[in-house]
């Protein structure tokens, strides 16, 4: 062939991809979903051969994207199962649905031998992250939760010299989400018995850049909340609009940790703050800060996209059969650090680790 037509044929050109090539399935090409799936479509060597929604529109949706993105089109369905059973040539399986399927359908999918990489947080609620973990244990594919600020350079570099004791110790943290409402037309985020409440579905990123900042769970978490303005909006919301949570470690550290969502524009919107003994970090921009006289620092780090390098780090990891950074131990003890603040929150208590 001339340089020509292997130009003009994509087809061919994955017919003799290389032996690393990496065949990917998604369920669930919602919000959430089309960012990854972007993201795999943009990581070499992953070509995305099947996609599972209950949604039409979203499957032919995410099949536009695939075909425009110079791939084959791939097969569509409704049913996941149904699609696992159609493809054990699969290799990986994304999985992007809300929160209250998480667990069986990333149970069933590494059951079937799929290196799978689950959103975030792992599921519901104790017993559900448990059965996801255990599947996880026996399973012969690796298992990636979207935790991908792990992934986010910023992020990366901020934990890196904190970790490396350039400041000293980590005696307190502090850190918000406070913005505005979640979008109304994803009607399940506002379910709290499909989502989870905010603090599990959403807050969990910043819970999960915490405890990996504090090296491992808390004794304690004691929390309030409520709904004091979004009352009923949208109809029949159970979730909190508004809640802190003070979590405390053994050795006597604390994270003072609050999310709302009636932020006014222009107030600030996140803030991820690790306090050691001689000075504290941003997590989320890499600036440290110092007690002494010295200037503030930005620590070095190349610009780059998480969730990119989030699904990369997931092909690499499936290949090599690595650890991923967020795998299901540290997934599931943050989702758990979460759960440990909404039960708090819940029973209006001080709720102890060893509880959950
Ligand atoms: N990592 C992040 O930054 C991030 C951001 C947003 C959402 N999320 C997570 O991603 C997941 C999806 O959230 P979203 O915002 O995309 O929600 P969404 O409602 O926009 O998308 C979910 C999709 O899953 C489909 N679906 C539901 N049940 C299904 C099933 N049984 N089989 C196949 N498809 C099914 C729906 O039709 C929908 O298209 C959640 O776990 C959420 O917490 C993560």
């Amino acid at each position: 062939m001339t340089r020509r037509t292997l130009v003009a044929a994509p087809a061919v050109l994955l017919a003799q991809a290389p032996s690393d090539e990496m065949r990917v399935a998604i369920i669930g090409v919602g919000n959430r979903g089309t960012a990854l799936l972007a993201a795999a479509l943009k990581a070499k060597g992953a070509r995305i051969v099947a996609v599972a929604d209950l949604d039409e529109a979203r499957r032919n949706a995410a099949a536009a994207r695939i075909t425009e993105a110079g791939q084959p089109a791939p097969k569509l369905y409704t049913d996941f199962r149904q699609m696992l059973d159609a493809h054990k040539d699969v290799d990986a399986v994304i999985i992007a649905t809300p929160v209250d399927t998480h667990k069986a359908i990333a149970v069933a999918t590494l059951e079937v031998g799929k290196h799978v990489y689950l959103e975030k947080p792992v599921a519901l609620d104790p017993a559900e992250c448990a059965a996801v973990a255990a599947a996880a244990k026996s399973a012969k594919g690796i298992l990636q939760l979207g935790f991908q600020l792990r992934h986010d350079p910023a992020r990366a570099a901020s934990m890196a010299h904190l970790h490396s004791g350039a400041l000293g110790k980590v005696i307190y943290l502090h850190a918000h989400r406070h913005t505005g409402d979640l979008p109304h037309h994803i009607e399940w985020y506002f379910d709290k018995k499909r989502s989870g409440d905010i603090i599990v579905e959403q807050a969990c990123h910043i819970i999960d850049l915490m405890v990996w900042a504090a090296g491992g769970p808390p004794e304690t978490a004691y929390g309030s909340g409520g709904i004091n303005l979004l009352r009923d909006e949208p109809r029949g919301r159970s979730i909190l609009d508004n809640y802190s949570v003070l979590y405390e470690w053994a050795d006597g550290k604390r994270l003072n940790f609050s999310q709302m969502y009636f932020d006014p524009p222009g107030f600030s919107g996140i803030k991820e703050r690790v306090y050691a003994e001689r000075g504290a970090v941003d997590l989320a921009t890499g600036m440290v800060h110092y007690l002494d006289k010295r200037p503030a620092q930005k620590l070095d780090f190349a610009p780059g996209d998480s969730t990119e390098l989030s699904i990369e780090a997931f092909l690499g990891n499936a290949r090599g059969k690595k650890r991923p950074l967020n795998d299901i131990v540290s997934a599931r003890q943050s989702t758990l650090v979460a759960m440990l603040g909404r039960k708090s929150i819940y029973e209006k208590r001080v709720v102890r680790w060893s509880e959950l």
